[in-house]
Protein backbone atom coordinates (compact mmCIF):
# COMPACT_ATOMS: atom_id res chain seq x y z
CA UNK A 1 0.00 0.00 0.00
CA UNK A 2 1.11 3.25 -0.89
CA UNK A 3 1.96 5.61 2.28
CA UNK A 4 0.92 9.93 2.27
CA UNK A 5 2.07 11.72 5.46
CA UNK A 6 0.47 14.68 6.33
CA UNK A 7 2.38 16.67 8.86
CA UNK A 8 0.60 20.17 10.30
CA UNK A 9 0.29 23.13 12.51
CA UNK A 10 -2.51 25.22 13.28
CA UNK A 11 -3.33 28.02 15.94
CA UNK A 12 -7.27 27.45 15.87
CA UNK A 13 -7.88 24.13 14.16
CA UNK A 14 -8.45 25.17 10.60
CA UNK A 15 -5.81 23.81 8.79
CA UNK A 16 -6.15 20.99 11.33
CA UNK A 17 -9.44 20.37 9.55
CA UNK A 18 -7.70 20.70 6.34
CA UNK A 19 -5.42 17.53 7.10
CA UNK A 20 -8.55 15.27 8.61
CA UNK A 21 -10.26 15.89 5.45
CA UNK A 22 -7.03 14.93 3.20
CA UNK A 23 -6.45 12.00 5.39
CA UNK A 24 -9.85 11.14 4.82
CA UNK A 25 -9.86 11.43 0.78
CA UNK A 26 -6.60 9.57 0.60
CA UNK A 27 -7.48 6.54 3.02
CA UNK A 28 -10.61 6.82 1.10
CA UNK A 29 -8.76 6.22 -2.21
CA UNK A 30 -6.24 3.21 -0.30
CA UNK A 31 -3.83 4.62 0.87
CA UNK A 32 -1.87 4.19 3.86
CA UNK A 33 -2.03 7.90 5.79
CA UNK A 34 -0.11 8.70 9.15
CA UNK A 35 -1.12 11.99 10.20
CA UNK A 36 0.37 14.25 12.57
CA UNK A 37 0.83 17.62 14.25
CA UNK A 38 3.99 19.15 13.73
CA UNK A 39 4.51 19.49 17.41
CA UNK A 40 4.47 15.41 17.38
CA UNK A 41 5.92 14.89 14.00
CA UNK A 42 9.93 13.29 13.62
CA UNK A 43 11.51 13.08 10.67
CA UNK A 44 10.82 9.35 11.08
CA UNK A 45 6.79 9.97 10.11
CA UNK A 46 8.18 11.04 6.63
CA UNK A 47 11.27 8.90 5.73
CA UNK A 48 9.50 6.24 4.35
CA UNK A 49 6.53 8.28 2.84
CA UNK A 50 5.75 8.06 -0.91
CA UNK A 51 4.16 11.33 -0.44
CA UNK A 52 4.51 14.18 2.00
CA UNK A 53 1.84 16.93 2.34
CA UNK A 54 2.57 19.64 4.76
CA UNK A 55 0.38 22.37 6.07
CA UNK A 56 0.60 25.15 8.16
CA UNK A 57 -1.92 28.34 8.82
CA UNK A 58 -0.65 32.23 7.98
CA UNK A 59 0.52 34.44 10.99
CA UNK A 60 2.06 37.84 9.95
CA UNK A 61 2.55 36.70 6.45
CA UNK A 62 4.49 33.83 7.35
CA UNK A 63 4.39 29.83 7.87
CA UNK A 64 4.42 28.62 11.23
CA UNK A 65 8.23 28.72 12.71
CA UNK A 66 7.19 24.93 14.01
CA UNK A 67 6.36 23.97 10.34
CA UNK A 68 9.43 25.77 8.37
CA UNK A 69 11.50 24.25 10.86
CA UNK A 70 9.97 20.91 10.29
CA UNK A 71 10.33 21.35 6.52
CA UNK A 72 14.06 22.82 7.13
CA UNK A 73 14.89 19.60 8.75
CA UNK A 74 13.76 17.54 5.77
CA UNK A 75 17.07 18.68 3.70
CA UNK A 76 18.79 15.29 5.87
CA UNK A 77 16.54 13.54 4.21
CA UNK A 78 16.53 12.64 0.31
CA UNK A 79 12.89 13.40 -0.98
CA UNK A 80 13.57 13.88 -4.70
CA UNK A 81 11.33 13.15 -7.24
CA UNK A 82 8.32 11.97 -3.90
CA UNK A 83 5.11 13.51 -4.52
CA UNK A 84 4.65 16.96 -1.94
CA UNK A 85 1.82 18.81 -1.35
CA UNK A 86 1.32 22.05 0.78
CA UNK A 87 -2.18 23.45 2.20
CA UNK A 88 -3.14 25.74 4.89
CA UNK A 89 -6.17 28.06 6.16
CA UNK A 90 -5.67 32.00 5.81
CA UNK A 91 -7.48 35.13 6.46
CA UNK A 92 -6.26 37.61 4.08
CA UNK A 93 -2.64 37.07 2.74
CA UNK A 94 -2.15 33.19 2.86
CA UNK A 95 1.66 32.62 2.16
CA UNK A 96 2.14 30.17 4.82
CA UNK A 97 1.11 27.48 1.69
CA UNK A 98 3.36 29.14 -1.05
CA UNK A 99 6.53 29.30 1.21
CA UNK A 100 6.35 25.17 1.95
CA UNK A 101 5.71 24.86 -1.42
CA UNK A 102 8.80 26.59 -2.36
CA UNK A 103 10.61 25.11 -0.05
CA UNK A 104 9.87 21.39 -1.31
CA UNK A 105 10.44 21.99 -4.48
CA UNK A 106 13.61 23.10 -3.49
CA UNK A 107 14.34 19.67 -2.62
CA UNK A 108 13.28 18.74 -6.18
CA UNK A 109 9.83 17.03 -5.36
CA UNK A 110 7.14 16.86 -7.63
CA UNK A 111 4.97 19.39 -5.66
CA UNK A 112 1.27 19.25 -6.63
CA UNK A 113 -0.27 22.60 -8.58
CA UNK A 114 -2.09 24.73 -6.95
CA UNK A 115 -1.36 24.85 -3.60
CA UNK A 116 -4.35 24.58 -1.50
CA UNK A 117 -5.15 27.80 0.61
CA UNK A 118 -8.97 28.30 2.15
CA UNK A 119 -9.94 31.04 3.96
CA UNK A 120 -10.48 30.44 7.50
CA UNK A 121 -12.91 27.86 8.61
CA UNK A 122 -13.09 25.17 5.62
CA UNK A 123 -17.01 25.12 4.47
CA UNK A 124 -18.43 22.04 3.15
CA UNK A 125 -17.27 22.95 -0.29
CA UNK A 126 -13.68 23.50 1.82
CA UNK A 127 -13.82 20.01 2.75
CA UNK A 128 -14.38 18.26 -0.41
CA UNK A 129 -11.14 20.61 -2.43
CA UNK A 130 -9.64 18.82 0.74
CA UNK A 131 -10.69 15.31 0.14
CA UNK A 132 -10.11 15.70 -3.51
CA UNK A 133 -6.73 17.13 -2.87
CA UNK A 134 -6.34 13.42 -1.23
CA UNK A 135 -7.55 11.64 -3.65
CA UNK A 136 -5.21 13.13 -6.09
CA UNK A 137 -2.27 12.41 -4.26
CA UNK A 138 -3.41 8.90 -3.96
CA UNK A 139 -3.62 8.68 -7.77
CA UNK A 140 0.02 9.88 -8.18
CA UNK A 141 1.36 7.47 -5.62
CA UNK A 142 -1.02 4.40 -6.75
CA UNK A 143 0.18 4.21 -10.25
C1 LIG B 1 -2.39 37.20 15.15
C2 LIG B 1 -2.90 36.72 13.82
C3 LIG B 1 -2.17 37.03 12.68
C4 LIG B 1 -2.64 36.60 11.41
N1 LIG B 1 -1.91 36.94 10.30
C5 LIG B 1 -2.38 36.58 9.08
C6 LIG B 1 -1.68 36.99 7.91
O1 LIG B 1 -0.65 37.64 7.93
N2 LIG B 1 -2.19 36.61 6.71
C7 LIG B 1 -3.33 35.85 6.59
O2 LIG B 1 -3.73 35.51 5.48
N3 LIG B 1 -4.02 35.48 7.70
C8 LIG B 1 -3.58 35.81 8.93
N4 LIG B 1 -4.27 35.43 10.04
C9 LIG B 1 -5.52 34.66 9.90
C10 LIG B 1 -5.30 33.16 10.07
O3 LIG B 1 -4.44 32.67 9.06
C11 LIG B 1 -6.66 32.45 9.95
O4 LIG B 1 -7.42 32.77 11.09
C12 LIG B 1 -6.55 30.95 9.79
O5 LIG B 1 -7.83 30.40 9.58
C13 LIG B 1 -5.91 30.31 11.01
O6 LIG B 1 -5.75 28.94 10.72
P1 LIG B 1 -5.62 27.84 11.88
O7 LIG B 1 -7.00 27.71 12.51
O8 LIG B 1 -5.19 26.61 11.18
O9 LIG B 1 -4.62 28.35 12.86
C14 LIG B 1 -3.83 35.86 11.30
C15 LIG B 1 -4.56 35.54 12.47
C16 LIG B 1 -4.11 35.97 13.72
C17 LIG B 1 -4.90 35.62 14.95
Amino acid sequence: MSKLTIIYGTGTGNTGRMAKAIEEGAIGAGVEVTIKKVETATPADIENADAIAIGSATYRGAAMPSVINYVKAMADQPFKGKTGAAFGSYGWSGEAANVISKMLEGYDMDVLKPNLRIKRQPSSDGIEECKNLGNQIADKINK
